[in-house]
């Protein structure tokens, strides 16, 4: 069994300690907000925050998770109060929205460290296979 908080909530999953966090997330409980890409470390879709941190969890094994806070974008602001998810929304970035998690969610890291909006775009080098690209400059530099 390893302890684990994933938005907020206090859980217990029995899984191989070296499971990668994002099979927990999304197989184990049901949260497929978190997707897979390239389970490489190179393509980002998989981003979620570890005790605030960008995480590849696609790497990132269950064990090393215990006892932290792990968000994901189920978890990230519900009432789409958070000024990523706000951004996002005003210029319609999501073409099919695959790699739409992980883009906010490693935006949102950089945001927390206190970057603003043209400096986390700049340091943004998750893949969008649609091409997004230029919505998700444009939405980051109107954020403060
Ligand atoms: S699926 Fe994790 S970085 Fe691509
Ligand atoms: S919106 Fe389709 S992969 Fe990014």
């Amino acid at each position: 069994m390893i302890s684990l908080n994933v938005n907020g909530e206090s859980l217990q999953v029995d899984v191989d300690p070296e499971m990668p966090l994002l099979w927990v997330l999304r197989d184990v409980l049901g949260l497929t907000g978190t997707k897979y890409g390239c389970g490489r470390e190179l393509c980002g879709a998989c981003t979620v925050l570890v005790d605030g941190q960008r995480e590849y969890s696609c790497v990132y094994e269950a064990k090393e998770a215990a006892g932290r806070a792990v968000t994901t974008v189920e978890g990230l602001s519900p009432n789409r109060s958070n000024p990523i998810q706000k951004a996002w929304i005003k210029k319609q970035v999501p073409q099919c929205g695959y790699c739409q998690s992980g883009m906010i969610m490693a935006a949102e890291a950089k945001r927390r460290e206190g970057a603003p909006g043209r400096e986390i775009a700049n340091e943004l080098h998750n893949l969008c296979v649609c091409g997004t690209y230029q919505r998700i400059r444009q939405a980051l530099n109107t954020l403060k």
